[in-house]
């Protein structure tokens, strides 16, 4: 251990700590915007410059602590120092706080207000004349925004190994961009949004759908539906100062009703009919020598990633569409017949906690009958955002429970939005058609949790099946390589593109604390619990889905609407 000394306040801390670590805990925050403590140090934003023992100027974030050092964070020479720093920032930066996404929860913002600095303080604004780069449908940047932190691109190597974003030129002029002064759409990008996440600033922003999805309301032609991620219910509460891993399915049912959407369904109904296909699929596969490991395909982060970089893998992918789509799909065939109305005029919305989920809704592919499955995605944020625009106190509404006949779900269902939950639902599935047993248990704990590769055994009719989850692209790649290598003797293999799957997508309210995203996923094992039926074959409008329109799972009409092809984009 390290002892020192931070403000005249002794502390002792782990050797190898920084100086801004070490300050945090004895509750000083030291002023940082390139620092994440996810991250590697970076050192480009020089606002964490203190002062020590020889009055001389160090970046906290970088520099380690010794033995008996003397640290002062507070003197009117560090003050000073930081304000000036803060104030070259904001001279070229544009300040449209007011328009801006991240207004009010935006660490650019908060400093201003920590050092007194308001706009009209500043004698110039030189912000440099830049292009908003928005041609893709998931994401935007916009470089009058950016204050040159690299956050973006360190994530995007580090945890994503995407790796399309890099500083370009030197001194003063350098920036992150997308690689060889490309726009997004034109790099090998999966729109995870996991850079908008790490952003400390509204320099990266999904691409808004609300006025589309305002305008499809006020359409009177249109019969305008929603339906809502397992992720959305266990976080959209954070953005209404509730804790994380709030369940607040009815209070989002209730709010939307309130905005003008015509039903309310839950997306966790066609995870459970996600499991039955994959599951059938999976059941096919082994039994008549398909290719496996099969790997699941409801990520489409990860889905677009394996089109870029895993081209020889495309095989392996389950051929299912996402629940989002499935549930799109039905919302035009199935449910279009039940209530006697043109597919056209059905507009169907998804609330997801994923900005690639607007490129998949994208995809020419998708659709059913020529119909596009889902008209319009939007993410938690925007969920968040919508709410407070109709003046809905979010937090005290009422309840409501969702509509039939896509309002029933397994709490399998509903552990899909955790990395883990797909392997698991197909699991509890998948062991109890093959077996025509119950399960004794139907948690898998080895499945679960937060470790970046996780791996179990399952003993069905006396053959072992192993399988793997992974979450993170960065893991993706080792699990890939396994297999290109044919290192790998996994049967099945679930896949999420981001960390802690769907609890922790690009599309969801920015975390505060590393906590939060084992709270969410929590949450979503405590809905898993109180169901009243917990696998997806059990659910009783999946079973009359089936009957009334589907026939066979992984039958033609099931293939016809509920299932897709890849192909390689390598740029
Ligand atoms: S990034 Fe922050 S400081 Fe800049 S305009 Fe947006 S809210 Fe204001
Ligand atoms: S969306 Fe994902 S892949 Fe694209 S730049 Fe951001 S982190 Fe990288
Ligand atoms: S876009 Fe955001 S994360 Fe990336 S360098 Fe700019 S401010 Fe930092
Ligand atoms: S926070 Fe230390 S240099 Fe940016």
């Amino acid at each position: 251990m390290v002892n020192l000394i931070i403000d005249n306040k002794e502390v002792q801390v782990p050797k190898g700590t920084t100086i801004i670590e070490a300050a945090k805990k004895i509750h000083i925050k030291i002023p940082s915007l390139c620092h994440h403590p996810d991250q590697t140090v970076k050192g480009n934003c020089r606002i964490c410059l203190v002062e020590n023992d020889w009055g001389k100027l160090v970046a906290a974030c970088s520099t380690k602590v010794s033995e008996g050092m003397k640290i002062k964070t507070n003197t009117k020479f560090v003050r000073d120092t930081q304000k000036g720093v803060l104030e070259l920032i904001l001279a070229n930066h544009n300040q449209d706080c007011l328009k801006c996404d991240r207004n009010g929860n935006c660490e650019l913002q908060d400093l201003c207000e920590r050092f007194n600095i308001s706009n009209n303080s500043l004698d110039e604004n030189i912000v440099e004349a830049h292009e908003i780069d928005d041609f893709n449908c998931s994401i935007v940047r916009d470089y009058s925004k950016c204050i040159k932190c690299g956050r973006c691109a360190d994530v995007c190597r580090e945890v994503q190994n995407v790796d399309v974003l890099a500083a370009t030129n030197r001194g003063a002029e350098y920036e992150f961009i997308p690689r060889f002064d490309r726009k997004l759409h034109e790099t090998e990008c999966v729109f995870c949004g996991q850079c908008i996440k790490v952003c400390p600033v509204g320099a990266i922003y999904e691409k808004s759908s609300i006025d589309q999805v305002l305008t499809a309301i006020d359409d009177e032609a249109l019969h305008v539906i929603v339906q809502i991620a397992p992720a959305v219910r266990v976080s959209v509460g954070e953005l209404f100062n509730l804790e994380p891993g709030s369940i607040t399915e009815g209070q989002i049912v209730s709010s939307l009703k309130r905005i003008g959407f015509e039903r309310v369904f839950d997306t966790n109904f066609s995870a459970d009919l996600t499991i039955i296909e994959e599951g059938y699929e999976l059941i096919d596969r082994i039994t008549n020598g398909g290719k496996l490991p099969m790997i699941t395909s409801c990520s489409p982060g990860w889905i677009n990633y394996v089109e870029g970089h895993g081209e020889d893998l495309l095989g392996h992918l389950s051929t299912c569409k996402s629940p989002q789509q499935m549930f799109g799909a039905i919302s035009k065939t199935y449910y279009a017949e039940k209530l006697g109305i043109h597919p056209s005029k059905i507009f169907t919305v998804s609330i997801m906690p994923c900005t690639a989920k607007k490129f998949e809704a994208n995809r020419e592919e998708m659709n059913s009958y020529g119909f596009p499955d889902v008209d319009a995605v939007l993410t938690t944020r925007e969920l968040g955002r919508l709410i407070k625009s109709q003046g809905i106190d979010f937090a005290n509404v009422e309840e409501e429970a969702f509509d039939a006949p896509f309002g029933i779900a397994s709490g399998a269902g509903a552990i899909f939005g955790a990395s883990g939950g797909v392997m698991e639902a197909a699991l509890r599935s998948v062991y109890e058609i093959l077996t025509k047993q119950e399960l004794e248990k139907l948690e898998f704990e080895e499945v679960r949790g937060m470790q970046g590769i996780k791996e179990a055994t399952v003993n069905i009719n006396g053959n072992d099946i192993k399988v793997a989850v992974v979450h993170g692209l960065g893991n993706a790649k080792k699990v890939m390589e396994e297999i290109r290598e044919g290192k790998s003797d996994y049967t099945f293999v679930e896949i999420m593109g981001c960390t802690g799957g769907c609890i922790g997508g690009g599309g969801q309210p920015i975390e505060k604390t590393k906590e939060t995203k084992q709270k969410r996923m929590n949450a979503l094992y405590t809905i898993d619990s109180n169901k009243e039926h917990r696998s997806s074959h059990k659910n009783p409008t999946i079973i009359k889905l089936y009957e009334e329109f589907l026939g066979e799972p992984n039958g033609h009409k099931a293939h016809v609407l509920l299932h897709t092809t890849y192909k390689g984009r390598k740029l």
